[in-house]
């Protein structure tokens, strides 16, 4: 049993199990700054998540996310500005967001994390998930943070792949984790370099 749930006229991500019992763990160095986020296609507004948001939010994230009772956790670590959705402004429909957060969910990372990208699998490819992603990046950089945290797997290839237009780079803390990375990056057409 998981908890992903498509909605009615709302397809939902499929869930995958993960195959590894370690996450990959990405990490941005602040000297990379601030990015550049794409404009806002026309039909969506970018804003903060906001009281009454609760039941939408709860919709979008669970179209990709099977976690249960994360919602409490995230809001007290979100930082001031963090939590950025985007509105369907004819549906009133949440359909992408991130969050910029406190702390790290990693021991080996203490200062600031980005978490829970998603975008509705019936609104991708608009640039949404970058938006929303590059919001958040901006916002941990603003905080001063020098080396933010993110965790992800390894079929998160679309996630991945804007992560690395973003900055973020791999953090290898194991060493079955070069192989798995050489495997993604293959898979985007891009080349590894060890740091
Ligand atoms: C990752 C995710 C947020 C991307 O959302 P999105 O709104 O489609 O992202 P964008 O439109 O900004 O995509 C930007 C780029 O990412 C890459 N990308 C997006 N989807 C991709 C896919 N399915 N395969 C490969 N690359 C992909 C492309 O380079 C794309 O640019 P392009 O459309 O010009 O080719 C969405 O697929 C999602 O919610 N996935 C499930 C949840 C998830 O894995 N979250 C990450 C947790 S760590």
């Amino acid at each position: 049993m998981h908890g992903i749930r498509a909605l009615p006229g709302r397809p939902a991500y499929p869930f995958i199990e993960q195959t590894y019992s370690h996450q990959l763990e990405m990490v941005r160095p602040s000297s990379f700054g601030l990015v550049e986020a794409p404009s806002l296609p026309d039909g969506y507004a970018l804003r903060q998540l906001r009281s009454g948001d609760e039941v939408p939010y709860n919709d979008l994230f669970h179209l990709a996310f099977a976690d249960e009772g994360r919602f409490q956790e995230t809001i007290e670590r979100t930082l001031p500005g963090g939590f950025f959705v985007v509105d369907h402004v004819t549906s009133h429909e949440l359909v992408a967001s991130c969050v910029a957060m406190r702390g790290s969910s990693s021991p080996r990372h203490v200062q600031g994390q980005l978490g829970w990208l998603v975008t509705d699998p019936s609104h991708t490819r608009k640039g949404l998930g970058t938006i929303v992603s590059a919001s958040v990046t901006n916002r941990l950089v603003a905080e001063g943070y020098q080396r933010p945290f993110l965790g992800t797997e390894d079929f998160r290839i679309a996630a991945i792949s804007i992560y690395l237009d973003l900055g973020w780079r791999p953090h290898i803390y194991r060493d079955d984790m070069e192989p798995r990375w050489r495997s993604i990056y293959g898979y985007l057409g891009r080349e590894f370099l060890r740091d």
